[in-house]
């Protein structure tokens, strides 16, 4: 599919997604949200692809929803219309690790994208924000919640209310952000941290993504549980097999997803 409003480029297992309004700060508008969620698809579906990564440009990562898009809208039609709702559930599905490679403005929708990604990687110019209450109205998807988890009530609060912007440092300070590089080595940062996820076996990466996340879903005792019994479950691979085997004998494993 040739897509308007994103660039996918595959290389090396590495699915790169570049968001791609820039006369808008790469705003999400139905059709950028639609590309990427069909993007995101196909990545999960390629086998040559065992990581994502979703990034902007220098100056925004993405500006938040498309304003324009959205100002005449009725309580009516934004109810109804269920703005990127089912976008953001296809995002949740992919089970591939999606890395979040963010410079400058990650704002509104722009941060709440980044936060749907399993972790993000920053630049120093890197903006995060939840500014909707200057708009009249609240974040949508994910704003109040994952960022709550992520950095805690305190922050999530200042940030929500007042829409003050939190630059790299205090957003690695947080855990909003895993690292912060310089700006010229952001997309190399990304890639070697993506190449790195590519050399793993992708069962025990799969199993990852869907432990860490279920520490946001479930109580403790049952995440430990389910924690527990996928270590067990990977005992059935020949994954854990070769990897026990080649850390044993000194050299690197030659995992094969079996
Ligand atoms: C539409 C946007 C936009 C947005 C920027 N632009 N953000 N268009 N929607 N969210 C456009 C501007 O209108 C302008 O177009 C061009 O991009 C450049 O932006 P400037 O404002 O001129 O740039 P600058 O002065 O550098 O300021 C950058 C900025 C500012 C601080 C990021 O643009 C800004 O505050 N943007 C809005 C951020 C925001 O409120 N996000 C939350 C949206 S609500 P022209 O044509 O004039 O050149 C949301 C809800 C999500 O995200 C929930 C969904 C369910």
């Amino acid at each position: 599919m040739a897509y308007e409003t994103i660039i996918v480029e595959v290389e090396n297992h590495v699915a790169q997604i570049t968001l791609n309004r820039p006369d808008a700060l790469n705003a999400l508008n139905d059709e950028l949200m639609k590309e990427l969620a069909d993007a995101l698809s196909a990545a999960q579906d390629n086998e040559k692809v065992r990581c994502i990564i979703i990034t902007g440009s220098e100056k925004a990562f993405a500006a938040g929803a498309d304003i324009a898009m959205m100002k005449d809208k009725s309580f009516v039609e934004a109810f109804s219309g269920d703005l990127f709702t089912p976008e953001t559930d296809q995002i949740m599905r992919v089970r591939k690790p999606i890395i979040a490679a963010v410079s400058g403005y990650a704002l509104g929708g722009g941060c709440e994208l980044a936060m749907m990604c399993d972790f993000i990687i920053c630049s120093e110019t890197a903006k995060f924000g939840q500014p909707e209450i200057n708009l009249g109205v609240v974040a949508g998807i994910g704003g109040t919640q994952r960022l709550t988890r992520i950095v805690g009530k305190s922050k999530a609060m200042d940030m929500n209310l007042t829409g003050r912007f939190m630059d790299a440092n205090e957003a690695e300070r947080s855990g909003l952000a895993s690292r912060v590089v310089p700006c010229k080595k952001l997309l190399e940062e990304a890639n070697a941290a993506a190449q790195k996820i590519a050399e793993k076996s992708m069962i025990s990466v799969m199993v990852v993504k869907e432990a860490v996340n279920r520490a946001y879903e479930v109580p403790l005792r049952e995440g430990l549980l389910f924690e527990r019994r996928m270590f067990h479950s990977l005992f059935a691979t020949e994954d854990q097999s070769e990897g026990m085997s080649a850390f044993l004998e000194k050299r690197e494993a030659q995992f094969r997803d079996k």
